[in-house]
C-alpha cells in the first residue's frame, strides 16, 4: 500500500505509539483524581502541554485541549460577541464555514472573504473588511486541499489595528512548517493531533490571554473551566509527543518532503492535460493537487485504489458529494477541471520509490481511458 493522504492523517510514530501505551495500561488515573494514579495523569499532561505549547511558541496555560482541530474550530467562534459580525475566508475547512452559517442563522453578520484563483486571500477583500470591521476573522494558515500559505501575520497586523480579533487554522500547518503563534498575531489558533502523527481525537485550541471564549461543552471544571470532560490521558500524552518530534525534526521533514514534492511535480509535468494547481503560490511542502482535463477524480482516485494507492479526491469531507470542491470554486476553477481534482500529500514515511511507483501506476491508468 502506498499511502499518499497525509493532510486526511498521518500515521501515528512509534515513538509517539510508545509513550502512549503506559497511559492506556497502567495509568489509568482520573486526572482530577488528588491520590498518585490520578497525580500522574495530571503531570503526564501538563508535560504534553508544555511540548504543544513549545511547538508553537506560546505559554502553557494558552493551550486548552479539545477533541481535534474540528472542535478547536468550533470553540474559536464563540469568541465572537453578541449580535457581532463575522468574517471567514472563502477556502475555510467546514468545521469552520458550518458554524458560522450557523452564527448567520442566528442573526450575526457574515462575510466571506474573496480568494484568487492561485487561493491567495485578496488585499482588496480585506480592506473591503475594513470599512465596517467584522468582531472576528476566521482565515486559514494553510489550506488542506491546495496547500497554499496565507500571509496571516499581515492581515491580522491589518485587521488587529482595527480591533478585529484574528483566529487561525493551523491545523494543516503544524509541523510542515514553524508555526508562531506570536508571530501570527492572531488571538485564537486550531490545531489537531492526528495531522502530526499523533493520535487522532486530540487537539487544541491557542487561546491569547484575555480573549473571551465560552465552553461548548458543559459540566466539568477542565481545561481552566473551557472545555468539560475527563481528560483523553492517552491521547493528549501522544500529542505532547508527537509536537516534541515535530520540534526536533521539523528542518529534517520540510527538506525531505521538498525533495519528494520536486520529484512527484516534475514527473506529473511531463503528463500531457495535467495541470497543477495553485503551481507558483507558496505551499506546504507536501502538498501536491492537480487536475487532468477530461477526467473525473473520484474515479480515478478508486481506480488507484484497485492498485493499492491512497490519494483524495480533494477535501476528504466534500469527496463523494459528486460537487466540485468548494476550496477550487471559490478559486473561480472550471468545473470540469474542479471535478478532476487529486491530492497528493505526502509524509515522512513515503519514499522516493513510491513517487516513481505512483507516477508510473497513474500513467498506465491514463493509458487506460
Ligand atoms: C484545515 C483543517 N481544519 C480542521 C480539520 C479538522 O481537524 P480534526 O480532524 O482534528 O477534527 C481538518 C481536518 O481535515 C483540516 O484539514
Amino acid at each position: 500500500m502506498i499511502y499518499l493522504d497525509n493532510n486526511a492523517t498521518t500515521p501515528i510514530d512509534e515513538r509517539v505509539l510508545d509513550a502512549m501505551l503506559p497511559f492506556l495500561k497502567n495509568y489509568y488515573g482520573n486526572a482530577s483524581s488528588l491520590y498518585r494514579l490520578g497525580r500522574l495523569s495530571r503531570t503526564a499532561i501538563d508535560i504534553a502541554r508544555g511540548q504543544v505549547a513549545a511547538l508553537v511558541d506560546i505559554r502553557s496555560e494558552q493551550v486548552i485541549f479539545t477533541s481535534g482541530g474540528t472542535e478547536a474550530n468550533n470553540l474559536a467562534l464563540t469568541a465572537l460577541p453578541p449580535q457581532a459580525k463575522l468574517a471567514i475566508s472563502a477556502i475555510e475547512h467546514p468545521s469552520v464555514t458550518e458554524p458560522a452559517l450557523q452564527l448567520k442563522n442566528k442573526g450575526h453578520g457574515l462575510s466571506i472573504i474573496a480568494v484568487d484563483s492561485s487561493g491567495y486571500i485578496m488585499q482588496e477583500a480585506i480592506d473591503g473588511l475594513l470599512q465596517c470591521p467584522p468582531a472576528l476573522v476566521s482565515i486559514m494558515l494553510a489550506n488542506n486541499e491546495t496547500g497554499v500559505v496565507q500571509d496571516v501575520a499581515r492581515y491580522a497586523g491589518q485587521l488587529r489595528a482595527h480591533g478585529v480579533k484574528v483566529h487561525t487554522d493551523a491545523v494543516q500547518a503544524l509541523a510542515k512548517m514553524p508555526v508562531s503563534f506570536k508571530r501570527l498575531g492572531v488571538q485564537l489558533m486550531s490545531l489537531s493531533s492526528h495531522k502530526i502523527y499523533g493520535p487522532k481525537g486530540c487537539g487544541a485550541l491557542v487561546v491569547e490571554k484575555g480573549t473571551a471564549i465560552a465552553p461548548v461543552l458543559l459540566g466539568g471544571g477542565q481545561e481552566q473551566e473551557l472545555r468539560a470532560g475527563t481528560e483523553n490521558v492517552a491521547a493528549i500524552v501522544g500529542f505532547g509527543k508527537a509536537a516534541e518530534l515535530a520540534k526536533l525534526e521539523l528542518d529534517a521533514r520540510t527538506e525531505y518532503l521538498l525533495k519528494l514534492r520536486c520529484l512527484l511535480e516534475q514527473n506529473l509535468e511531463t503528463i500531457p492535460g495535467l495541470m497543477l494547481f495553485s503551481r507558483d503560490a507558496n505551499r506546504l511542502p507536501n502538498t501536491v493537487q492537480f487536475g487532468i482535463h477530461g477526467m473525473d477524480g473520484e474515479m480515478l482516485l478508486m481506480r488507484l485504489d484497485q492498485k493499492s494507492i491512497a490519494v483524495s479526491s480533494g477535501s476528504a469531507c466534500a469527496s463523494s458529494g459528486g460537487k466540485p470542491s468548494p476550496v477550487l470554486t471559490a478559486m473561480a476553477m472550471d468545473e470540469a477541471l474542479a471535478k478532476s481534482a487529486i491530492r497528493i500529500s505526502l509524509g515522512k514515511t513515503n519514499t522516493e520509490v513510491e513517487v516513481i511507483q505512483f507516477i508510473n501506476v497513474l500513467k498506465s491508468l491514463l493509458c487506460q481511458v
